[in-house]
């Protein structure tokens, strides 16, 4: 049996870490373990242009250790008028690492997202020519559409026209959470590759709503079936290129969390790395974590892996329950909080 696992070091191509006190309390655990991530851009209000990205990553550095290695990659939150030239500005100065589409209402702070997919048309042809990542929330929110079957629809609908109209587009479909989702992409590698979250592995709906409303587990895109859940294990365990790692940990103050219309997203940077090695465990798939953490990510972005290492023992430890947030939101409750957890991080 392994009981010690080293890979290069991998990096969350989707974290959520807000801003001012929640981005102090929170980015640090990725920093920890990660080399890279990429910061989601919706914040209130969102990272639209690349001067915002610029001082949100510098506000981001600014919570870290100097001698930090870790390198935050930041995004443009897509709305209806996005300026294609700052976009390739930001992109060639370094600042943007990719765009990111929120379909407007789709998600938590969403509201400024993308209501008309013509009018993005100019941005996704300049992203093309410049080979810029395209980052997508791939649900479709017509209310005529059931919340479980919003990301089959968005793909059929939205993401299937986008990638013949721009062939040279390369997209990420972002926290997969459905069978029909891992079909898709197999059938799209390489110009569509997707990340997929730790609960998403780990979760059926069931185990959210069958014994009790379980708050915690309400994320966009929800949690699905257990078919579905059994064709994602499946996924990112394959070790295939077009899968790859993207936390989606996305802190809430627990007021936030627990209110009559409950915020969408679970904090799970604490235990990500380590909850990833216990589902490929379970397959009998450690060998294929360091592909799925550390190499599949960089190769869709055209970047090189990380050349540090991060070493995982076989050790039982108990995830905290919760941190605290200076400020008016006190605490976030961190994902698997209190339970034992079997895989722990000892050198990073
Ligand atoms: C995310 C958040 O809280 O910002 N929530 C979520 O349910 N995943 C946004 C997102 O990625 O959809
Ligand atoms: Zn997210």
């Amino acid at each position: 049996m392994t009981t010690r696992i080293t890979i290069r070091k991998p990096d969350d191509w989707h974290l959520h870490v807000r801003d001012n006190e929640m981005l102090k309390a929170s980015l640090p655990f990725t920093a920890q373990k990660f080399g890279r991530a990429i910061l989601m851009p919706n914040l209130v209000p969102p990272v639209r242009t690349a001067a915002d990205a610029d001082a949100y990553r510098k506000r981001a550095m600014a919570v870290l250790p100097k001698d930090t290695t870790f390198k935050p990659l930041m995004t443009c939150y897509l709305t209806d008028d996005t300026d294609p030239d700052d976009v390739e500005r930001g992109f060639k100065e370094g600042i943007f690492t990719g765009v990111k589409l929120y379909p407007a209402n789709a998600t938590t702070n969403s509201a400024a997202g993308v209501t008309d997919y013509r009018k993005i048309e100019p941005v996704l042809a300049r992203m093309e020519k410049i080979g810029m990542r395209f980052l997508i929330h791939g649900e479709e929110v017509d209310p005529a559409v059931d919340v479980f079957d919003r990301e089959a629809v968005f793909i059929e609908r939205r993401l299937i026209p986008m990638t013949k109209k721009f062939p040279g587009l390369k997209i990420i479909l972002e926290h997969l959470s459905s069978k029909i989702g891992v079909e898709y992409i197999r059938s799209s590698a390489p110009q569509v590759g997707a990340s997929i979250t730790p609960y998403h592995l780990r979760h059926n709906r069931t185990d959210w709503l069958g014994w009790g409303n379980r708050p915690y587990f309400y994320c966009m895109p929800v949690i699905k079936t257990e078919h579905d859940r059994l064709a994602l294990i499946d996924a990112a365990t394959s070790g295939d290129a077009c899968f790859f790692l993207g936390t989606d940990s996305a802190p809430h103050a627990v007021a936030k969390k627990l209110g009559v219309v409950g915020a969408a997203g679970l904090f799970n940077a604490p235990v990500a790395i380590e909850t990833y090695a216990q589902v490929f465990e379970e397959q009998g798939k450690l060998q294929n974590l360091e592909a799925f953490a550390s190499l599949n990510g960089p190769r869709h972005y055209g970047m090189e892996p990380n050349s540090e290492t991060i070493t995982l023992e076989k050790r039982d430890w108990v995830a905290p329950d919760e941190i605290k947030v200076a400020g008016p939101e006190e605490r976030a409750l961190i994902y698997r909080g209190g339970e034992v957890i079997p895989w722990k991080v000892i050198q990073s």
